[in-house]
């Protein structure tokens, strides 16, 4: 295992912002793991994986730890369904592109979202009806502190709308190692309800769905909304949708009759914040190198050569002007470095 010194991280994070690390080891096994942080116990490591949700405004004066960790293989499996284990650092839509390969069902909506297998945990990733939450079984996590291994399950992970035990309780103190997904091998349960799926499977006269069309129609709304990282950098969604009172909502909605919303439950909803972003006037917006994604606003993009710091003050800004137009609080979704 090579240890580098001020080791520029542009190419680790798909905003393509430049920083350094002022230590950098790329690990690919759980040996090499635990040698680096035997080699460096005092120091807290910054664990870096697809580096696809995160906004680096600084240099890392500290070790950083690129979770390289590969490896698919069948956990257990019964006449309908398989285990599946996934390796912390196997990019996340290739993975998916595997089970869909093989025939297993569940991870399918969730095609081509960026990032490695390791992080999907943390933030419950999910897109177009799917999250993490429905099909993972648990993943193992190496404790900082003492270096053991610890399973987490479902339920441990207390898994929230874009949350879990990883960004609160236990935040920086484990390392996710490998993730354990439930998947179908038959009867799979085709969701289609998404809007965007059934609009776009109609576009392709497709009635009854396959995993691989389903997959497909998905790649195909992300690329038509969504900018590839490699051209264009970015973090995907910037900001969570917010969820408020259903009594603000609809204090809201007397002067703005258009704002649409999910329902959470009785007292809750959610409004999409590219709605409010959208409304703000930002869509499409270039502010020098920084600005708003011109299909889909909840997306802030750098044409090049922004800094983290101008990222921060275009995201500023935009939660600002969201804020008075519509008193709704806009939260970061990227983890701000
Ligand atoms: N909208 C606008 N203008 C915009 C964008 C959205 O008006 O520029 C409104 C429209 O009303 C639209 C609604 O927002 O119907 C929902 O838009 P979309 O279906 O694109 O989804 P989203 O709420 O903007 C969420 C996730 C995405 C995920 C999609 C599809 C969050 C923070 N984002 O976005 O996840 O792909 O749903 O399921 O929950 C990500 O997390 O990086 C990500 C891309």
């Amino acid at each position: 295992m090579h240890i580098e010194e001020n080791f520029s991280l542009k190419r680790y994070n798909t905003f393509g912002i430049e920083a350094k690390a002022a230590l950098f080891a790329s690990v690919e096994s759980i040996d090499e793991l635990k040698e680096v942080l035997n080699k460096f116990p005092e120091a807290t490591p910054f664990i870096l994986g697809g580096g696809s949700n995160m906004l680096l405004t600084q240099d890392l004066n500290k070790l950083v730890i690129h979770i390289n960790l590969k490896g698919i293989s069948i956990a257990s499996e019964t006449e309908d369904k398989v285990c599946i284990q996934a390796a912390a650092g196997e990019n996340w839509h290739e993975f998916v592109l595997w089970t869909i390969a093989h025939n297993y069902g569940g991870l399918q909506n969730m095609s081509l979202i960026p990032g490695n297998v390791g992080t999907t945990p943390i933030q419950n990733i999910g897109a177009y009806g799917a999250e993490i939450k429905n099909s993972m079984v648990s993943c193992e996590a190496l404790e900082i502190a003492t270096g053991n291994i610890v399973v987490f399950t479902n339920e441990a992970c207390k898994f929230g709308y874009r949350e879990s035990i990883f960004k609160n309780e236990v935040k920086d103190q484990y390392i996710i190692l490998n993730v354990t997904f439930e998947l179908t091998k038959t009867n799979h349960k085709i969701n289609t309800s998404y809007g965007a799926i059934e609009e776009e499977l109609a576009r392709q006269n497709i009635s009854n769905p396959n995993l691989r069309e389903v997959s497909d129609a998905v790649i195909a709304i992300r690329q038509s909304k969504l900018p590839d990282p490699k051209v264009l950098g970015n973090s995907g969604s910037f900001y969570k949708n917010p969820i408020i009172p259903r009594i603000q909502y609809e204090e809201a909605l007397k002067k703005n009759p258009n704002i649409p919303h999910y329902n959470v439950s009785e007292t809750e909803v959610k409004v999409p914040a590219g709605w409010l972003i959208e409304q703000s006037g930002f869509k499409g917006k270039r502010f020098g190198e920084a600005g708003v994604h011109d299909k889909q606003a909840l997306v802030l993009v750098n044409y090049g050569g922004a800094t983290g710091a101008e990222m921060v003050d275009l995201s500023k800004h935009i939660q600002e002007t969201v804020f008075q137009n519509f008193g709704i609080h806009i939260e970061a979704e990227v983890n701000i470095i």
